[in-house]
């Protein structure tokens, strides 16, 4: 009896040993350690040993089923905590179980509505041109007619990266660069980010802006007005007044600041518009003759318009956006959304 109670804690130490899934731990259990088990057949045998031998027997059974027991515990814990794919309970990894799947990622709100103002343009027949960020002064001011100390400078808090270098302050410049390297016609758009010294709820220091020129003869303010009548019902999706309000820009003449109807009241006034039912959306104007000089072109022969606009501003109208610096906090709560 001793031997055979000796030699069962043998094999199941053994078996417990090889024992390499927790899926196996009921089979190892149901044999050892159930009703029916090993250790429960040896304890009912007992009585068949002499008396004066069964209390020193007994206690060994006993001892021994208890040494199962700790042993079963303790390969169980083991193989939950680190079992392969099966196992179950607390702790347990699940292989089993789908993987987090990486953010799917999307163009930036800005980027799609640049991309929509462009194939708005491009449908109308005007090609695509991009220029440098970092611009020389010239492009930038003087061949648009502002020369050194001119006070329109003033208008643009610009980044300078030295005297004559600096970060261009609008997409004007392109106007120069392309109408110096090519003759008219032109019908050019220019979309690019703009650095100007500025942040506040309205105002980033980079922002983004589409230029618009066509350059040709006879051409006229109402096909200005015609064109950019077309671009905003189709960026807006209905029919939305424009109002042309008298302004000043050195390179056109005469040059106007655009508004639209409001897009949330339709004009009647509310938050939005400040209760004058009209949203500024960009500036534009007949290109100066003195731009086209600087370039080589006859403004006796040559005429043309110039506009330039403010995609964060259209993004925010088209969004219901109300603080511009959303755009570049790069929070993905926000950027999902669109
Ligand atoms: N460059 C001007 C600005 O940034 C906008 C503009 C472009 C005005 C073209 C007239 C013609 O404010």
């Amino acid at each position: 009896m001793e031997q055979e109670l000796l030699s069962l804690q043998d094999e199941a130490r053994e078996n417990l040993q090889q024992l390499a899934e927790a899926g196996q731990l009921e089979e190892f259990r149901i044999r050892y350690l159930g009703r029916k088990g090993l250790c429960s057949t040896i304890m009912r045998e007992l009585s068949t040993v002499p008396p004066e031998e069964r209390p020193r027997v007994g206690q060994l059974a006993n001892t021994i089923k208890a040494e199962i027991e700790k042993l079963f515990d303790e390969k169980k814990a083991l193989l939950e905590s680190t079992g392969p794919s099966g196992a179950q309970g607390a702790g347990s990894i699940d292989l089993s179980l789908p993987g987090r799947y990486p953010e799917r990622g999307r163009l930036h709100p800005v980027t799609q509505i640049m991309n929509e103002v462009c194939s708005i343009f491009e449908a109308l027949g005007f090609s695509v041109a991009e220029g440098p960020d970092v611009e020389h002064d010239h492009y930038n001011f003087e061949a648009l007619n502002i020369p050194a100390h001119h006070p329109a400078r003033d208008m643009h808090d610009t980044f300078y990266v030295s005297e004559a270098i600096l970060l261009r302050t609008h997409t004007s410049p392109m106007q120069a660069r392309i109408m110096e390297s090519q003759q008219p016609p032109l019908r050019v758009i220019a979309p690019g980010k703009v650095y100007r010294c500025d942040s506040d709820i309205t105002h980033t220091p980079m922002f983004h802006q589409v230029e618009g020129f066509l350059v040709d003869t006879k051409v006229s303010f109402a096909d200005l007005k015609g064109i950019l009548t077309v671009f905003t019902r189709k960026m807006f999706g209905k029919d939305l007044a424009l109002r042309f309000r008298p302004s000043f820009f050195p390179f056109t003449e005469p040059s106007a600041e655009v508004d639209i109807a409001c897009v949330i009241c339709g004009g009647s006034g509310c938050r939005v518009c400040k209760q004058t039912g009209w949203l500024e959306i960009l500036g534009a104007g007949m290109i100066d003759p003195e731009v086209f000089k600087m370039v080589g072109y006859d403004p006796e022969i040559y005429s043309g318009f110039a506009f330039g606009l403010g995609i964060e501003r259209i993004a925010m109208l088209r969004y219901g956006i109300n603080d511009i610096r959303l755009y570049y906090e790069n929070d993905l709560r926000f950027l999902s959304q669109f």
